[in-house]
């Protein structure tokens, strides 16, 4: 018995999850499903936004299942705590930036493909370094004694105010070299054909050339797979224009977010965008959305992301064969170009077009044990 701890989160996270939930059932998978808070209200009632019985609940499971996070800057979050809680200095950290580095999940999987009609065919995937880089936490108002000569000498602040504000980029040997060597495994075990590194060693000359090397070292033990080194500019721009030139493109974590983001629309949208945060503990996985707040309660949202999402999970935990399956119905009912939701062109709730998902897979199923018979 696998366990999978369910946090629906905020926004059309909670409603996509719901609506995607009853697929477990359908599959007759050997998992139990927990639930557990997570989110804004807990940050806005506790100033936690992932409680202690949660953190718990996620050391205790196999997998978390997660719908989706609000997180928003320093000044409107502190500005929406309970009055009790105000002026107290609690600081607000994005629970998913917590998860990543507090469970170490190094490495944010998130697959993209030609999935609608008409589409030239394409498959990558975007693995994004999730620990570290412009995500590590160094940012900050002023900047150190050490530091101030830089921004006179540089000319860069010429009114003389010094008034400034940084955000460090910090890239380990040890985190790279994780990375990247799950970036080229990776591609082994899934049969992509190559692995980009995105990344601006033309401007960031330094942590570039630091990450460069490290790249080449790992690259040479994998001499099957064609290893290069593009600007992430440049990647963003070819993969709009030619997303079947990539297999495996992996980045820093803010290059990988942006990326990945991009990514998700050449596919089609953020609706149908799955992702994947592995690593040393609980792996979590969720859709590459956000709580969409002026989408919540509207029934709007689109759920395919949630499917695709739990398909990664089930592969994950070794259901390879049930993955395929839900992986398989989603291309379907959208291929269908029947029942979908707003952002692919039709007019169907999150709840109908989740519904002909799991349609189609309770016939498929009905089939194949027909077939057994
Ligand atoms: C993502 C999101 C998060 C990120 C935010 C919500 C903190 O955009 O998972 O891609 O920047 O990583
Ligand atoms: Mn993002």
């Amino acid at each position: 018995m696998k366990k999978v701890l369910v946090l629906p989160g905020d926004g059309v996270g909670a409603e996509v999850c719901h609506a995607a939930l009853p697929v477990f059932t359908l599959l007759n998978l050997p998992i139990t499903l927990e639930f557990a808070q997570i989110g804004w209200q807990c940050w806005q009632q506790s100033a936690q936004p992932i409680p202690a019985q949660t953190w718990e609940k996620i050391t205790q499971s196999d997998a978390v299942l997660l719908g989706a996070i609000t997180s928003k800057g320093k000044q409107d979050a502190e500005a929406e705590l309970t009055p009790a809680l105000q002026g107290q200095g609690h600081k607000y950290v994005s629970p998913l930036i917590e998860m990543r580095q507090k469970l170490e999940l190094f490495a944010n999987v998130r697959p993209v493909y030609s999935i609608k009609p008409g589409q030239r065919p394409f498959r990558c995937v975007v693995l994004r370094e999730n620990t570290e880089g412009l995500y590590c936490g160094l940012d900050r108002r002023g900047i150190p004694e050490e530091y101030r000569s830089w921004v006179t000498h540089t000319n860069i602040d010429r009114s003389g105010h010094q008034d400034v504000a940084m955000s460090v980029r910090i890239v380990t040997r040890f985190g790279m070299a994780r990375i990247i060597r799950y970036a080229f495994e990776y591609a082994k075990t899934n049969n992509y054909p190559s692995v980009t590194y995105a990344d601006k060693p033309n401007v960031l000359r330094e942590s570039g050339q630091f990450a460069s090397d490290i790249f080449w070292e790992i690259a040479a033990e994998y001499p099957d797979i064609h290893a290069e080194i593009h600007n992430a500019d440049a990647v963003a721009l070819w993969l709009v224009q030619r997303p079947e030139r990539f297999g495996v493109i992996v980045a820093e974590n803010m290059y990988g977010d942006i990326l990945s983001d991009l990514a998700a629309g050449v596919m089609g949208g953020l609706g149908i965008a799955p992702s994947a945060n592995i690593g040393a503990e609980t792996p979590y996985f969720e859709p590459v959305h956000g709580s969409a707040p002026r989408m919540a309660n509207r029934g709007k949202a689109n759920p395919a992301a949630m499917f695709l999402t739990i398909g990664l999970m089930l592969e994950h935990l070794g259901f390879g064969n049930e993955a395929e399956k839900v992986k398989r119905a989603v291309t379907w009912v959208i291929q269908s170009g029947d029942t979908l939701t707003y952002d692919l062109g039709g007019n169907a709730t999150t709840q109908q077009m989740a519904d002909k998902i799991l349609e189609y897979i309770q016939n498929a199923e009905g089939n194949e044990q027909g077939n057994v018979l």
